[in-house]
């Protein structure tokens, strides 16, 4: 699976969701997830993140992501359409250790 790391909290460029063929994204306030069951692995919506959030699950240490993507996407509605990024998004994009900070 693909999942959606650290960066994209509090940037949500939401290029990523036209792209998908499954529509297997879902949109939390200040970030997105992919669904990890739902994924099929076809990787496009990868190069097309502005803040390089979307990983593979087969870099080293993805696990507690893919656990991330799996708790959140099964609560959060599916977003199929792209929208308007957050208006924090170039000022955050690139920011370390958002995940603390900024979600909660
Ligand atoms: Fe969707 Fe493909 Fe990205 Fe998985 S890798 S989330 S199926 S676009
Ligand atoms: Fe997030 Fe990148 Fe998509 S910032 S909303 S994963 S395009």
């Amino acid at each position: 699976t693909y999942v959606v790391t650290d960066n994209c909290i509090m940037c949500k460029y939401t290029d990523c969701v036209e792209v998908c063929p499954v529509d297997c994204f879902y949109e939390g306030e200040n970030t997105l997830v992919i669904h990890p069951d739902e994924c099929i692995d076809c990787g496009v919506c990868e190069p097309e993140c502005p803040a390089d959030a979307i990983r593979p699950d087969t870099e080293p240490d993805m696990e507690p992501w893919v656990e991330f993507n799996r708790t959140y996407s099964e609560q959060w509605p599916v977003i199929t359409r792209k929208k308007d990024p957050l208006p924090t998004a170039e000022e955050m994009d690139g920011v370390t250790g958002k995940l603390d900070k900024y979600f909660s």
